[in-house]
């Protein structure tokens, strides 16, 4: 049986979509739905173009009820992954899905982490500490933003004439290569256990 998927990002979902390409056809995984806080976020856009469902939810139904999680156990999701995702995840989620949720963070935590910390506010504090490196972080989800347990890390050298854009394009590049692999590492892991 192939381990089922859901991702969740609030913005543009390039990851999201990197994502879904590498499980379209896979033998260990499935991406089953995309979950979206922001009506407006590109993700619903790519989501449609691999025709995997979507679920938009607002605040009240994501801290007040228990829809999401029941929309998850329903379509017997077990692994939930951030992509881009900006919002704290509420307790009945972290206690639905025990060490099953992941998320990828464009720093090298634990610097550049915490709330308020994403996309490029992270970047430009990278820059505007004068960092010799940064890369990212792919670590379990618990109740504070970006300190679960580390599960992966890659970085880069930042280089004298390197911008904003470049620094954001060199840790897109990483993202994309190496947060498929992560979680097929993952879901081939939970496979034999
Ligand atoms: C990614 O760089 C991800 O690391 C970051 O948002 C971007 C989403 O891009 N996440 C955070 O900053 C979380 N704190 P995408 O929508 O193109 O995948």
């Amino acid at each position: 049986m192939k381990k089922r998927i859901a991702i969740f990002a609030s913005g543009s979902g390039s990851n999201a979509q990197k994502i879904m390409e590498h499980f379209k056809r896979n033998d260990d995984a499935e991406v089953v739905l995309v979950l979206t806080n922001n009506p407006d976020a590109y993700v619903l856009q790519r989501a449609d173009n691999f025709e995997v469902p979507s679920h938009i939810f607002d605040r009240h139904e994501f801290y007040e009820t228990s829809r999401v999680v029941t929309l998850l156990r329903n379509l017997e999701v077990d692994l939930v992954v951030l992509a881009g995702f900006l919002w704290l995840v509420p307790q009945n989620l972290l206690k639905a899905f025990p060490n099953k949720i992941i998320n990828i963070h464009p720093s090298l935590l634990p610097k550049y982490g915490g709330k308020g910390m994403y996309g490029e506010r992270v970047h430009k504090a990278v820059l505007a500490a004068a960092e010799a490196e940064s890369g990212i972080t792919i670590h379990l989800v618990n109740d504070k933003f970006d300190e679960g347990e580390i599960i992966h890390q890659s970085k880069f050298k930042i280089e004298a004439d390197d911008d904003l854009e470049m620094i954001k394009f060199k840790v897109q590049q990483l993202e994309h290569l190496h947060f498929p692999k992560v979680i097929e590492g993952l879901v081939k892991k939970m496979k034999v256990s």
